[in-house]
């Protein structure tokens, strides 16, 4: 019988995306099953029950799913963040878990610009704003996401700073980057700060009032990272204190409805995630993760491979 891959994705890749990964699948001669914009989570448990492979966005891969899906034996999420993926559980069930890193990195770098330039011209509400030129970025984290905003930063003319607690500065420097010798130096260096950090253990909440209160005058804070890595109680009370400090995110926090109510001329959230969404970031993501499947399947290549 021939081997099946769902695509489940409660946000749906675009069409040409989803045709790229058809393509793949359906020539290595597996059959393609389709699971988009579902409603509950047991639409997911009933697909998953029957299907070999998986390609997945932020989509809920618990230890209810991971559990009920039987015959699975990988599950890619065409993305960087596998956060949505419960690790123990994927090798509890014999399931492999990978990512494609890198795939989707330019579409989020290009909206930290389009969310930094709508800051900083007052949410274009014809005030006078001011300019990105000159200014100091910090990036948190300097993975793919993060090489790619320093490359844009540099069009603009910004003066880029990077710290990554993975990488030396010898490796941030020779980028073109300043590398800073601690997060804290970042903070207190940057007017401009973007978030490119996983949300793990260690760095869930790490965003608090007292790394905030090191920013500048004027300090903008763009967060395409993950909402879990700010603590959403000390941004609000930071945000009442230091009435210069702008916040846009792409993430949409818990306390949206509050932020957006009391600082309604210094706080953005897009409706819905939306970095990687663009049919180029979907086809290089979806056709990566439609590749390393059947590399997997045929070849037993786990080069992406997440969990232990
Ligand atoms: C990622 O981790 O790759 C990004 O956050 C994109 O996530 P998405 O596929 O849910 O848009």
């Amino acid at each position: 019988m021939s081997k099946r891959v769902l695509i489940a994705t409660d946000k749906p890749f675009a069409a040409e995306a989803v045709k790229g990964i058809r393509s793949v699948i359906e020539k290595a001669g597996y059959e393609l099953v389709l699971l988009e914009k579902y409603t509950e989570k047991q639409q997911l448990l009933d697909a998953v029950a029957d299907v070999d492979a998986a390609i997945i966005r932020s989509d809920i891969f618990d230890k209810d799913v991971l559990s009920s899906a039987k015959q699975l034996k990988i599950v890619v999420r065409a993305g960087a963040g596998y956060d949505n993926i419960d690790l123990d559980a994927a090798t509890a069930n014999g399931i492999c878990a990978m990512n494609t890193p890198g795939q989707n990195a330019n579409a989020v770098a290009e909206l930290v610009f389009g969310l930094a330039v709508y800051a900083v011209r007052n949410f274009y509400n014809g005030t006078s704003g001011s300019e990105l030129l000159g200014k100091k970025l910090g990036i948190h984290a300097y993975g793919n996401v993060g090489r790619n905003v320093a490359r844009i930063a540099k069009g603009f003319g910004m003066d880029v700073y990077a710290f990554d607690p993975f990488l030396s500065a010898e490796a941030i420097e020779k980028e073109g980057v300043k590398a800073v010798k601690s997060v804290e130096e970042l903070y207190t260096t940057c007017q401009f700060v973007s978030l490119h950090i996983p949300a793990t253990a260690e760095t869930k909440n790490s965003i608090n009032f007292e790394l905030l209160s090191k920013l500048p005058k004027k300090a903008l804070l763009l967060n395409t990272a993950r909402k879990e890595v700010i603590n959403e109680a000390e941004i609000v009370k930071f945000m009442e204190e230091r009435t210069d400090f702008k916040y846009v995110t792409d993430i949409k926090p818990g306390n949206h409805e509050e932020l957006a109510a009391k600082f309604a001329d210094r706080y953005f959230s897009t409706p819905k995630k939306m970095g990687a969404q663009t049919g180029e970031a979907n086809t290089n993501a979806g056709i990566a993760a439609a590749n390393q499947i059947v590399d997997f399947i045929e070849n037993g290549n786990e080069r992406f491979r997440v969990n232990k």
